[in-house]
This record gives C-alpha cells, sequence and structure tokens, in this order.
C-alpha cells in the first residue's frame, strides 16, 4: 500500500466539494461577496440564501419570515432542563444539550430528506436564539421572554435576552456579525458536521458536534478569550507592554491568525466600524485604542492579523453582552452554514473516512497474561 501525502491539521488538503461559499479572492457565500451582503442585506435574507441557494424574492422572504418566526419556541421540557443543570455551565454547553434535545423532538426526526432537512434547519434556526436567552434567563432567575414573531432574528434575540427592545444601532451591529459568521467553508465545525452526516447519521447529530467543536478557542471560543485578552492587557496605557510580554511567553493572542487568511480577514474589516461605534455609544473606547495598539505589534512582530473575532468579542462587549454569550451567538448564526453543508453531504453523500499515518509499535505477538511482566 502506498502512503498518501500527509499535511498536518490537514492544511491544504482539499476535504470535499462545496457550493455554500469560497474563501478564494475573499469570503462569498454562494458567489455574493460578504461585504456586499452586509451592505445590502439583513442576516435573514442570508440565512435564507445559505439554505435555500438563492437570495429570497419579497414574497419568499416573508414566507420564511412566517416559517423561522412560528418555530421560536422549545420543546416543553428545555427549559426544566437548563434549570437542572449544574451551576456555572457554559451557555454552549447548554445549547449543545439543547440541539440533542431539540432533536428528540423534532417532528421529522426519523426524516433524512432534502426536504425535510430543510424543514429542520429552518427549526434549529429558529430555536437556537431562543434557547441561548432562555437558558441565560433561567440561570439568573429571571422570567424567560417569548419570542416575538414581528421581529428579525437579531433584534428578537436582543428582546428575548434583555426584555426589552435594543437601538437600532444594536440590532444592526449584530445582524452584520451573525452575516459575517453565518459560513466559512470547510472550517473545523463545518466538517466536523459533514463527517457525522456522511456515515447518514441525522442533521442534529451533526450539529450537536459541531457546537461541541466550535467551542474550543482555537476555533469559535476565541471570540470569548478576545476579551480576556484585553481586560488582561488593561488598557492602551498597558497594551503594548502587555501583548510583547505575552508573546516573549509564546502566548497565542486570540483573535489573529488564520489557517487560509494570513494577510488578513475581510470580515476583521467590515465588522470594526461596528465595533468602534458601539463602543463610542458605549463609552468604552479605551478598548478600541487598546485593541489599535495590539494590532500594530501583531503586525509589525509577528506579521499577523485580526480575524473576525477580534471585532467581533469588542463589539459584544461594548454592547454589554456577557462574555460566555458570544460564541453562542457564533453558533446561531453558523447553524446556516452547517445546516447548508450537511444538506450539501447528503445529497451527494459519500462516508468521509481518510487514513492514518501509523506511527505506533512495529508488529508484534501477544504475550499470554501469565507470562506477561
Ligand atoms: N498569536 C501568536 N502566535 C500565533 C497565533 C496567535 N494568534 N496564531 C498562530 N501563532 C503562531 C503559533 O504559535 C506557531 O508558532 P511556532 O511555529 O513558533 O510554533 C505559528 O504561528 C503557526 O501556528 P499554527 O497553529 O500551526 O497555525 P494555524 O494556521 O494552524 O493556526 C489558528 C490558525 C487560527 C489556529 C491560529 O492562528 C490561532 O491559534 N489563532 C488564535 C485563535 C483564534 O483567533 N482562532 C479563531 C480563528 S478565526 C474564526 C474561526 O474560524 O473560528
Amino acid at each position: 500500500m502506498t502512503t498518501p501525502a500527509y499535511s498536518p491539521g490537514l492544511e491544504g488538503v482539499i476535504a470535499g466539494e462545496t457550493a455554500v461559499s469560497t474563501v478564494e479572492s475573499g469570503l462569498s457565500y454562494r458567489g455574493y461577496g460578504v461585504g456586499d451582503l452586509t451592505e445590502h442585506c439583513s442576516f435573514d435574507e442570508v440565512a435564507y440564501l445559505l439554505l435555500h441557494g438563492e437570495l429570497p424574492t419579497d414574497t419568499q422572504l416573508q414566507q420564511f419570515h412566517a416559517r423561522v418566526a412560528a418555530a421560536r419556541q422549545l420543546p416543553a421540557p428545555l427549559t426544566g432542563l437548563f434549570a437542572s443543570l449544574p451551576q456555572g455551565t457554559l451557555p454552549l454547553d447548554a445549547l449543545r444539550t439543547a440541539v440533542s434535545v431539540m432533536g428528540h423532538f423534532d417532528p421529522e426526526a426519523a426524516d433524512s430528506s432534502h426536504n425535510a432537512n430543510l424543514r429542520k434547519a429552518e427549526r434549529l434556526l429558529a430555536q437556537i436564539p431562543v434557547a441561548i436567552a432562555s437558558h441565560h434567563r433561567v440561570v439568573k432567575g429571571l422570567p424567560v421572554v417569548p419570542a416575538r414573531q414581528d421581529l428579525g432574528h437579531a433584534a428578537n434575540f436582543l428582546y428575548m435576552l434583555r426584555g426589552s427592545e435594543a437601538t437600532p444601532a444594536d440590532v444592526k451591529a449584530l445582524d452584520v456579525s451573525l452575516t459575517l459568521y453565518a459560513e466559512h467553508e470547510y472550517n473545523a465545525s463545518t466538517f466536523a458536521a459533514r463527517v457525522i452526516v456522511s456515515t447518514l447519521s441525522d442533521l442534529h447529530s451533526g450539529v450537536t458536534g459541531a457546537i461541541g467543536a466550535l467551542k474550543g478557542p482555537l476555533h469559535g471560543g476565541a471570540n470569548e478569550k478576545v476579551m480576556d485578552i484585553l481586560l488582561a492587557a488593561g488598557g492602551p496605557e498597558n497594551a503594548e507592554a502587555w501583548v510583547r510580554a505575552a508573546l516573549a511567553r509564546k502566548e497565542r493572542i486570540m483573535g489573529f491568525g488564520h489557517r487560509v487568511y494570513k494577510a488578513g480577514d475581510v470580515r476583521a474589516g467590515i465588522l470594526k466600524k461596528y465595533a468602534r461605534a458601539a463602543a463610542d455609544a458605549a463609552g468604552t473606547q479605551k478598548w478600541e485604542e487598546a485593541a489599535d495598539i495590539i494590532e500594530r505589534v501583531m503586525a509589525a512582530e509577528k506579521n499577523m492579523y485580526p480575524n473576525l473575532d477580534w471585532p467581533a468579542g469588542r463589539l459584544y462587549h461594548a454592547m454589554q453582552l456577557e462574555i460566555s454569550l458570544y460564541t453562542p451567538i457564533f453558533a446561531m448564526a453558523r447553524i446556516t452554514g452547517w445546516a447548508a453543508h450537511v444538506v450539501e453531504q447528503l445529497d451527494n453523500n459519500r462516508l468521509i473516512r481518510p487514513r492514518g499515518l501509523y506511527k505506533g509499535p512495529a508488529a508484534r505477538s501477544v504475550v499470554p497474561l501469565a507470562r506477561r511482566s
């Protein structure tokens, strides 16, 4: 048997085909650049694009909104389950459990056909924000706020979380971040979902596994670590000394670097102005100033540039969202990309089963138990 080429971390490996998005020449979803999408479309339109392949007409968008808004409720046992999870359970872990539970209650649980999966995906799109907001309020001892049918995805989430309507600026900023987080080709969590369903497992299993993959700080968990970094740096006065000392200790600066984008992430540039405006509104500009200093040092010392998590962490902090909600918000957007990839995988499925390069002991014979020392 010949030994195929091995690339650690699968760097540069083409692991499958996709029509959902590409990172070639900047990120685009189904042919539309993300800059164009954030400028001209709501996240709700982008969600439709990712799931259904084309931007919606006005009528299609209204029908989509009606279907998603009607599905904004959780299986009854979930609220009780949230209350019974151990104190300190991370919101993302609670969401992973919630999606698994949603699978039991989905009316089409046993149907993994193309159309059933799209209907299930729309329900997950609707239910995930409800689960995040409900868990948040249950652990705080606050009453759960029922979803509003008249609000878009971003506005309804903030309403359920806070119990009052958000400002248009907050809604727009969150909406843009959701569009930018919605899809990213063969990233780790999406690949995990594709691997899971390639066994002919179901959508909810794929999404549950994807949330597990998203959690780690090298992937989705990085947006929470960004604020830890800025808080540890302490503000603009200390930022340069802090980042230089962290680099000297060989620490990773979360929110910088990317497997694919070596010269910068187009998404980070788009979201930066929203992070800045939110900081101006909240009076928290010192984190923007500290971020600029860290960016300069990272470019000069490491030739490394911000990824989307860098402005996203700051934006959500300026919006006064709790840090442990940042990665769940990422999941609330990425459900669209995950589901689009799951459907695509199953439309033309072949089991994903790569090889490992063996590095263990040479062939040997078993010594019977009685003679083993
Ligand atoms: N800060 C400092 N050094 C870094 C960083 C960083 N953020 N990222 C990579 N390096 C160094 C790393 O220590 C290694 O150095 P050396 O060769 O001396 O050991 C070198 O660069 C190569 O690192 P790598 O892990 O092999 O590179 P990669 O292409 O596999 O890493 C990455 C990509 C995103 C995991 C990495 O850049 C990283 O850990 N960044 C911080 C975490 C982060 O922001 N993740 C979010 C990614 S974008 C959003 C998403 O898709 O979820």
